[in-house]
């Protein structure tokens, strides 16, 4: 399975997070792409990721015969008030300039020349965009049009600020990543923005965030109708409504698991009961 973003690049339809992983990054990015996942994501963000291991990975894999061009490559630009005293660039620059170092050192860090997709952590502000979001996305929107990376997006948005870059922008994202909350509709109003857009929508926290669903009667029923588990099902439902999901999982087995979640399909009725279970 695969998505096609509004410019005509495809994102592989699962994405394996490397969040948390820290001295197992390399092991466990190895370990996710021979089970079979080929998008990973990733931030130049030391307080939550180690990109440099994720590149240790990605040297070793050429070994395996995986080339840079059969995997998909996301990281991140973190604003200084997501990071600690390790920032991949000069706080006292000019947020331009600090995007400019801190994809620079994604490249070297990655092993890459170029990078699929480019998201921006998180807006500065909460409400609405201000200066600082505006520069920021300009930055981005210039790695773009560079060519050294194949898409833009944002995450940790809300369905107003997209409005407003949407409308505002040069180039509007091309993805957005979300914390998923199944009492939130599965973050219905930032989906609803991205499908009226053409905006390709990836969730995370998709088991983590909904603990409840794991109880579920009605989906655990699900889950044995189709012979998998409550995870799987998760899965298989955001993808059925258009989602690339993210998977953080440690575990070999869950990797082969949640890969096998495109290989049953839920029906209408299923996906609805899913889609209000938190509401
Ligand atoms: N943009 C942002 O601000 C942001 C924030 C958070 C995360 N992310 C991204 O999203 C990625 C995924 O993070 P997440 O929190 O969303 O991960 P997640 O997949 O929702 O949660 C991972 C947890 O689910 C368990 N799990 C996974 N597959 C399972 C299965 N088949 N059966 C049972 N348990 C299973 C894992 O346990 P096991 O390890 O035991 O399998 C782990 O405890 C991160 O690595 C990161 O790349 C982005």
């Amino acid at each position: 399975m695969s998505m096609t973003a509004y410019n005509g690049v495809t994102i592989p339809g699962f994405m394996y997070g490397t969040a948390w992983k820290k001295e197992t990054t390399t092991r466990l990015v190895l370990q996710a792409v021979r089970a079979g996942f080929r998008a990973l994501d990733t931030a130049n963000q030391l307080i939550h990721y180690d990109e440099a291991l994720v590149g240790e990975a990605l040297v070793r894999l050429v070994q395996d015969d995986v080339a840079r061009n059969g995997l998909f490559l996301q990281t991140k630009f973190t604003p200084v008030n997501g990071q600690d005293h390790r920032t991949p660039y000069d706080v006292n620059a000019s947020i331009t300039t600090q995007v400019h170092q801190s994809f620079e050192s994604s490249l070297a860090h990655l092993h890459t020349e170029y990078l699929d997709s480019y998201v921006l952590h998180g807006p500065y502000h909460r409400g609405g965009l201000g200066p600082e979001d505006w520069e920021v996305w300009r930055a981005i929107e210039s790695l773009y049009a560079s060519g050294k990376t194949k898409l833009i997006g944002i995450s940790n948005v809300s369905a107003g600020q997209l409005a407003l870059l949407c409308e505002r922008a040069t180039h509007r994202p091309m993805v957005v990543q979300n914390r998923c909350y199944a009492a939130f509709g599965w973050d219905k109003a930032v989906r609803e923005m991205c499908r009226t857009h053409a905006i390709v929508y990836q969730g995370f926290s998709l088991l983590t965030a909904n603990r409840e669903v794991f109880v579920d009667p009605a989906i655990r029923a699900m889950a044995e109708k189709y012979g998998t588990g409550v995870a799987q099902v998760v899965f298989r439902f955001a993808m059925q409504v258009g989602m690339v999901p993210l998977t953080g999982t440690t575990n070999p087995q869950h990797m082969a698991d949640d890969l096998r979640a495109d290989q049953f399909t839920l029906t209408p009725d299923e996906v609805e009961r899913i889609e209000t279970i938190g509401i």
